[in-house]
C-alpha cells in the first residue's frame, strides 16, 4: 500500500468565543485555547470572522496572528469588508466560506459554480498576498471541477450533511453521503487540487474521514469545544490526534 501523506488538524476556537461573548466579557479567551490546543499538538488554528461578529471579533483575528506559532486559517465569506481584514492580518490561510445572517452555522458548500465570476477577484487577491486560499464546497463534482478552474489550491469538503446523517442513525443516507465524499476527495486530488475536510466532525466521524488518502487536514470546531468542558481541551487534542492516526493507518501511512 502506498503510504498517505501526514493529516493535520486545524482546531477551531470559535465557539471558545461564544461562550465568552454570553456575558460580553474577555473569559473564556479563545487566543488562550488556541494556545492550548498547539500546546496539546494541533497543527493550526481556525476562526471564522462573521459579518454579525457572533462569536469571533476583529480583535481576536489580530491577537491569533500575533500569539500563535502555527497557521492561522481565516475562514471568511467573498466580501469587501473580509478581505480588507484578511489582507491586513495576513494569515496563512483563507477559507472561502458561504454566510446567510440566520443560519446558525456553515449550512451548505459555497456554490463556486454560480458565483464564479464574484469569487475570482477575491481568490485572485488571496492568492496574490501569498495567503493560501481554500474553497468550502461540497463533494460534487461540478463545485470541484469548478474549483480547480478557478486557481484556488485547496478545496475543504463540507463533511456536515455526512456527520448529521450519522448522528442521525440514518444508515443509507449516511452510506450516500459517504460515497460522495470518497468520490469527491479523488476527484479533485486528481484535478490537483489539495484536500481538507471539516464541519460537525467528531472522533468518529474524523477517524473514518482519516483513511482517505488524498485529506491533508480536518478542521474541527464545536465538538471538540464541547467535548473539552468534560475532559479539557488538552485531552481533547490528544483524543481527536489518536482518531485520526487510527484511521490513517488504515490507509497506509507509516
Ligand atoms: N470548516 C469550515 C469551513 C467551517 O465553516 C466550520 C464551522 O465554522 C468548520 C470547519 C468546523 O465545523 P465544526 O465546528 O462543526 O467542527
Amino acid at each position: 500500500m502506498s503510504k498517505a501523506p501526514p493529516l493535520r488538524l486545524g482546531v477551531n476556537v470559535d465557539h471558545v468565543a461564544t461562550l465568552r461573548n454570553a456575558r460580553g466579557g474577555n473569559h473564556p479567551d479563545p487566543v488562550r485555547a488556541a494556545l492550548a490546543a498547539i500546546e496539546a499538538g494541533a497543527d493550526g488554528i481556525t476562526a471564522h470572522l462573521r459579518e454579525d461578529r457572533r462569536h469571533i471579533r476583529d480583535t481576536d483575528m489580530a491577537r491569533l496572528k500575533e500569539a500563535i506559532s502555527r497557521p492561522l486559517n481565516f475562514e471568511m465569506a467573498a466580501t469587501e469588508e473580509m478581505l480588507r481584514i484578511a489582507l491586513a492580518t495576513r494569515p496563512h490561510a483563507a477559507c472561502l466560506v458561504p454566510e446567510r445572517r440566520l443560519e446558525v452555522t456553515t449550512e451548505g458548500g459555497l456554490d463556486v459554480v454560480g458565483q464564479r465570476a464574484a469569487l475570482e477577484p477575491f481568490i485572485a487577491a488571496l492568492n496574490d498576498a501569498g495567503i493560501r486560499v481554500s474553497l468550502f464546497i461540497a463533494a460534487d463534482p461540478a463545485q470541484i471541477e469548478m474549483a480547480a478552474k478557478l486557481r484556488a489550491p485547496v478545496i475543504e469538503i463540507h463533511t456536515g450533511a455526512w456527520c448529521d446523517a450519522v448522528t442521525a442513525g440514518e444508515t443509507a443516507r449516511a452510506e450516500s453521503e459517504w460515497r460522495r465524499i470518497v468520490a469527491g476527495a479523488a476527484l479533485a486530488r486528481s484535478a490537483g487540487l489539495e484536500v481538507h475536510g471539516g464541519h460537525g466532525l467528531d472522533y468518529a466521524t474524523a477517524e473514518k474521514i482519516a483513511g482517505l488518502p488524498q485529506v491533508v487536514e480536518l478542521n474541527i470546531g464545536y465538538f471538540m469545544i464541547g467535548e473539552a468542558l468534560f475532559v479539557g481541551l488538552a485531552e481533547t487534542v490528544r483524543q481527536m490526534r489518536a482518531a485520526m492516526a487510527r484511521g490513517r493507518e488504515a490507509a497506509g501511512a507509516a
